[in-house]
């Protein structure tokens, strides 16, 4: 199954973007959790602002989900700056990102999603684009070739990326400013659902919010996805208010458990568990073992569950915890059902 297609994906699905205009915040003042990095750019934004330049280039990185393309979008906002959106992988030319450049003004804000994923001769591009605010454009070839340099407007941008890691020195060198997105505290995701339910005009009540808050995997897209997932049976099943009754009922059709893990989480657990007697075992042999691609699961699935205590990496592969066979319901050792 494609990753996000799944309920509690992180990733962002198609056609779901008009809805989640509507929840996202535009301005710091409406932005919940995530105070060291909020705190930080209320004086960059205030500094430039006095200054009237525009401001650094900012990296953010962080799991997918906790808010690295709406905070640029607050950015923007708090700036007063136009901004532009694109990502690494749709820019597969030095001419695509040339292009991009050169439409740029004065103080616009271009956010580059996924930047990690830019070929290496597109990043050199960015390199004295980000530096000097100049476009070099190599003429010719061999010996008589040649470099004009262009000119850009001062321009932000602000890039984002899972691991900071993923990006080549030189390029991370180049953001002045570097955010990480936490995970979120739970009292940050309800209050998250609690806004997102007065803006949909849904009614729900505290315990409710705190089941939906517990199975959101501590992040903002999944806990207003499952909100509006919940909605809809409590419209077809009651009146339409979300209780805790209905919530669970809810949760219960849709395989997501107490803890928000779903049924391929719980397969990756269980495959390990039973095939491989808890691990340790292979990242690859998993992938095969599960039908799930071994990219997928390092990166979508094991950091939540490792979070969680579920899951432990060792040198020879991956563990299941004494922690991840209590929440299956079975014992470390002989892989018996709990009594
Ligand atoms: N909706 C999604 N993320 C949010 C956040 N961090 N604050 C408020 N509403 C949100």
């Amino acid at each position: 199954m494609p990753i996000e297609e799944r309920l509690i994906s992180p990733i962002g699905k198609k056609g779901e973007d008009a809805l989640d205009l509507s929840l996202r915040p535009k301005f710091l003042a409406e932005y919940i959790g995530q105070e060291k990095v909020k705190q930080n750019l209320e004086i960059t934004i205030a500094a430039a602002k006095k200054r009237t330049e525009p401001i650094e280039h900012i990296l953010l990185y962080g799991a997918p989900g906790l808010g690295k393309t709406t905070l640029a979008h607050v950015i923007a906002n708090e700036t007063g700056a136009n901004i532009r959106v694109t990502s690494g992988p749709v820019i597969e030319k030095t001419g695509d990102l040339a292009a991009i450049l050169t439409n740029l003004e004065e103080g616009d804000i271009l956010f580059i999603d996924e930047i990690h994923r830019l070929s290496k001769t597109v990043e050199e591009i960015l390199y004295p684009a980000m530096e000097d605010y100049a476009l070099d454009i190599v003429m010719g070839k061999g010996p008589s070739a040649r470099t004009l340099r262009l000119d850009l407007p001062k321009f932000t941008i602000i890039g984002a990326t899972t691991l900071a890691s993923l990006l080549s020195a030189p390029l991370r060198d180049r953001f002045g400013i570097t955010h990480h997105l936490n995970f979120y505290e739970p009292d940050d995701i309800e209050q998250i659902i609690s806004r997102s339910a007065r803006i949909l005009n849904i009614e729900i009540n505290d315990e409710a919010k705190k089941e939906i808050a517990n199975r959101s995997r501590r992040t903002p897209r999944i806990a207003n996805r499952l909100l509006k997932r919940v909605r809809d049976y409590c419209e077809v099943k009651g009146d339409g208010r979300i209780t805790l009754e209905h919530c669970l009922e809810a949760m219960k059709m849709l395989e997501v458990d107490s803890l928000g893990l779903d049924f391929i989480d719980r397969r990756i657990l269980e495959t390990i568990i039973h095939k491989f007697k808890g691990g340790p075992v292979g990242l690859n042999t998993l992938a095969a073992a599960t039908g799930e691609e071994a990219d997928t699961i390092e990166n979508m699935y094991e950091p939540y569950l490792m979070q969680l205590g579920f899951l432990d990496r060792s040198p020879r592969g991956r563990i299941v915890t004494a922690l991840g066979y209590e929440h299956l319901g079975l014992k470390p050792a002989g892989q018996d059902k709990l009594v």
